[in-house]
């Protein structure tokens, strides 16, 4: 007989659901996972981190060969680009990782319910099964993870073909001659990369006078300058106020943001990323009292709880916090933990943020800007790749640096800002000293291999206080 009373359910498979119910699951509480998609993982697996990381590493190596592979002595003689192949293998590297999460279920003992979850009451769920069905879910706690979705813009209607969201670009069956993304921000800029890669012109309208708000700004700076350097075009301080298809395309009008002439632009494919919004629909919120605020996100107390007793939320439904895969699965941890009677807590100041643009760039803590507001005296250090012979041999120098923030009194490290090679993985180490409450120094009199990428991050650190060795 099927069992229908758990501890848990999460209604919601993407990685705050995902991850929470295998913790929730190995910690010993009865759990359940309720997902509609018919694939686990979410938007990041299915149609978000995943797929945009694997067309931004085969548009690199394409580009690549193109125009990267001669400054080493190599030749290429009749390149060309099969989009159907590369797609093909992004699909299956999403097929291959939604399916491993079935087999992390099975083996942590997490029930898997394909079906669309709606809350019945605090303590029940009713599941509209895929397969057809309805089947009743008790449970003492029920958790919401049921993430985001794209936020539309009035008078420009996505259609997933000439007008796309983030999960059309993922797909388009050729590469547009003239790709016009709306919003400079971390969707637009990855997937603009990845298309002017493969031969796009890309123009991007931002309705802000710089890209990537919130980074900063000497590296947002820095970013733009590398992208219009590979031939991305901006347009900043300008909104896009209607499309209109044309033959074969889109004519969109574009204003200055503060008002003014309205000019025309055409675009085979327009891109819509100008932001993510909760994802609510047909969860019954309203009918069980669970407040929501004015945008749609949902609140809750420390504890990831709602108003009402019992039923959680965690991941991008959440208002106030960065919308990041990595952030969501921390939260189902820690609530993980603190429903089977244990402690946890999410650092909300040392989640990092990743750019996976070439150079690519990583940020954790506060900010140059984020500093001065709140009236912080600071130390910065900065070191350059051009001074870093890893960075040098590889040939990847070109413009990227290291910079650290640290606390002018204490020396404790504040923020981290990198841009350049692999400065997503190179993050991880500041993203540690921050945990760690470490100062400047501590990172300075680490031994960092050599040579490697990191010893960047050494001769920032022995900038903050002192002076770097290597330049
Ligand atoms: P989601 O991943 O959105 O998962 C929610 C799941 O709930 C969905 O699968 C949905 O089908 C399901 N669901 C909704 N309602 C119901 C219901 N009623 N019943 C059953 N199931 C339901 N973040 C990063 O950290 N790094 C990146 O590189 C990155 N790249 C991105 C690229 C793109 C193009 C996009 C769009 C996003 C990217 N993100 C990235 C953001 C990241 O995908 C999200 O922050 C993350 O997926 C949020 O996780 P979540 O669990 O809250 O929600
Ligand atoms: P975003 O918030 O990163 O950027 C949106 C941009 O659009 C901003 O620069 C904003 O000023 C601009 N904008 C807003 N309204 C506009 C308008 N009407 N006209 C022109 N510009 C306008 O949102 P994005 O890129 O859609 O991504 C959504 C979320 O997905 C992000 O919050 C991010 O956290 C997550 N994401 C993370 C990635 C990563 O970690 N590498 C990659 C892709 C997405």
């Amino acid at each position: 007989m099927t069992d229908n009373n758990f501890d848990v359910v999460f209604i919601g498979g993407g990685p705050g659901g995902y991850i929470g119910a295998i913790k929730a699951a190995q910690l010993g509480l009865r759990t359940a996972c309720v997902e509609m998609r018919g694939t686990l993982g979410g938007t990041c697996l299915n149609v978000g981190c995943i797929p945009s990381k694997a067309l931004l590493q085969s548009s690199h190596l394409y580009h690549e060969a193109e125009a990267g592979f001669a400054q080493h002595g190599i030749k290429t003689q009749g390149l060309s680009l099969d989009l159907k192949a590369m797609m093909a293998r992004k699909t299956k590297v999403v097929a291959d990782l939604t399916t491993g999460i079935e087999g992390l279920f099975k083996k942590n003992k997490v029930e898997y319910i394909p079906g669309a979850g709606r809350l019945a009451s605090a303590g029940s769920v009713q599941v509209s099964l895929n397969a057809g069905g309805e089947r009743t879910l008790t449970a003492e706690n029920i958790v919401i993870a049921t993430g985001s979705q794209v936020m539309g813009l009035p008078g420009v209607e996505i259609d997933e073909k000439t007008i796309v969201s983030s999960t059309g670009a993922l797909s388009l069956n050729k590469v547009p001659k003239h790709l016009v993304v709306i919003g400079g921000g971390y969707i637009g800029l990855e997937m603009g990369s990845v298309w002017g890669r493969l031969g796009a012109k890309v123009t991007v309208v931002e309705f802000l006078d710089r890209i990537t708000p919130g980074m900063d700004g000497e590296l947002a700076r820095n970013l733009q300058r590398s992208l219009t350097a590979q031939g991305m075009e901006f347009r900043l301080g300008t909104k896009v106020t209607g499309a209109r298809k044309a033959r074969g395309g889109v004519e969109l009008s574009l204003e200055p943001a503060s008002g003014g002439d309205t000019e025309s632009v055409k675009a085979d494919v327009v891109l819509v990323s100008i932001g993510r919004k909760p994802f609510t629909d047909g969860l019954g919120l309203a009918e069980v009292g669970v407040n929501m605020d004015p945008r749609g996100f949902i609140p809750v107390d420390e504890d990831y709880q709602t108003n009402v007793a019992g039923i959680f939320a965690i991941g991008d439904v959440l208002p106030d916090r960065p919308m990041l895969a990595h952030k969501a699965e921390e939260e189902g941890v820690v609530l993980a933990e603190k429903l089977a009677g244990h402690t946890g807590e999410v650092n909300y100041g040392a989640i990092p943020g990743v750019c996976y643009t070439w150079p690519e760039v990583a940020t954790v803590g506060q900010s140059e800007e984020q500093l001065k507001a709140a009236g912080i005296a600071y130390n910065k250090g900065r070191f350059s790749f051009a001074a870093n012979s890893r960075a040098r041999s590889s040939g990847d120098s070109e413009g990227g640096f290291v910079k650290l923030l640290a606390d002018k009194t204490t020396d404790r490290l504040l923020g981290a800002h990198i841009i350049g090679p692999d400065a997503g993985t190179m993050i991880a180490e500041l993203v540690l000293a921050l945990e760690m409450g470490a100062s400047s120094e501590d990172i300075a009199l680490t031994c960092h291999a050599h040579p490697t990428l990191n010893e960047a991050v050494k001769e920032a650190a022995l900038a903050v206080t002192g002076k770097p060795l290597n330049s």
